[in-house]
């Protein structure tokens, strides 16, 4: 609506976890490294968490678009609530297994590789025998030394079975290597998950670790530049450096919140045919926000710790009050 008028080519600030608009610090830059390069010598397992919107999902898509360079399978759990069967179908059907390839018994002429993608062989088939055909798929890309990767995104959600089986089949391997890597992603409680006893011997095999945080101040305001230049706005709309703390102030430096607020904050200037954002446009936005599910508070620290002493200050002023008063009357 407003990239027009900001010369921008898409809106910079939208909330898909769209790898074109990935901003690294020091920090993130140094842990994806150490993902791949963990990945890449079949370490282990990878273990990534961290708060809603600190950019765990777009970190997911980033790696899986790194992986796919090199010579590499892969597949993503986006929602590990779905039924097992259904979770082993998708990743049968990411990993693009043909049914020729894990059925001995099928025929395998040009016509059948002509359907590669063609996923109908996959239904109705029941979780053992498509953990099966998972087996077989992963034992063949060893055969041709291309490697696997399961990138599980909201893996607090999974079940015990479910991970248990994941890791049994991570654990065939060749003479020599592993023929499946698992990086998990998700919230906080995933960690704690992790270190319940029967979760041990999963917990162990995890070589890379790392937590996605709010950005500081200073990145917060590099952030928001590096977003508007991808969108391709780096020169008709300004920041006023009062804005940028301001965005801080209400995000506390979590990219969703920052998305959210910066919008917003287009939207208001936009409205008043403004390119330079200022301190007010980001307050505005906030307190459109406010209230909503999102998390931005706007009111001030003092105020909020002395909401709940409000209401009994008040009853206590009436009561004395009140006794002074009838003091006075009896004098
Ligand atoms: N490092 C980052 N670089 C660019 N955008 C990011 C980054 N981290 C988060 N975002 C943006 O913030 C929003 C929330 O990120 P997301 O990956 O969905 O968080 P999470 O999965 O942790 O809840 C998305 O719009 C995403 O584009
Ligand atoms: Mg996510």
């Amino acid at each position: 609506m407003y990239e027009k008028f900001y010369g921008l080519k898409e809106r910079a600030f939208n909330l898909t976890p769209d790898p074109t608009f990935l901003f690294l610090n020091n920090r993130s830059r140094e842990a994806l490294d150490h993902i791949l390069y963990g990945i890449e010598r079949r370490e282990g397992f990878a273990l990534i968490v961290g708060d809603i919107g600190t950019g765990k999902t777009t970190l997911c898509w980033t790696l899986l678009e790194r992986l796919e360079k090199k010579r590499v399978r892969t597949a993503l759990i986006q929602n590990p609530l779905l039924p097992e069967a259904d979770i082993l179908r998708s990743i049968l059907q990411d990993l693009g297994a043909r049914a020729e390839e894990v059925e001995s018994d099928s025929p395998t002429d040009a016509n059948d590789r002509m359907q590669a993608f063609n996923t109908e062989w996959l239904e109705g088939l029941t979780k053992k025998q498509l953990l099966d055909r998972l087996n077989r798929f992963l034992a063949a890309r060893a055969q041709e030394d291309v490697f696997t990767v399961l990138i599980v995104d909201e893996a607090q959600n999974i079940s015990i079975t479910l991970l248990e089986q994941l890791r049994l089949l991570s654990n065939l391997e060749t003479a020599k290597k592993k023929l499946l890597q698992i990086i998990f992603v998700g919230q906080l409680e995933l960690e704690q998950k992790l270190k319940a006893p029967s979760m041990r011997q999963l917990n162990q095999r995890i070589s890379v670790r790392f937590e996605t945080r709010p950005f500081s101040k200073a990145d917060t305001e590099k952030y928001i530049r590096h977003r508007l230049a991808k969108a391709g706005g780096g020169g008709k709309v300004r920041f006023r450096s009062g804005a940028f703390k301001a965005v801080w102030r209400y995000s506390k430096g979590c990219p969703r919140l920052i998305n959210l607020i910066c919008d917003r904050a287009f939207l208001a200037a936009y409205s008043e045919r403004s390119l330079l954002i200022t301190s007010r446009h980001i307050r505005k936005a906030a307190r459109a926000l406010e209230g909503k599910e999102y998390g931005v508070e706007v009111r001030s620290g003092w105020f909020r710790k002395a909401v709940p002493y409000l209401v009994p200050a008040f009853l206590l002023l009436v009561i004395l009050f009140f006794v002074a008063y009838k003091g006075l009357a009896n004098l």
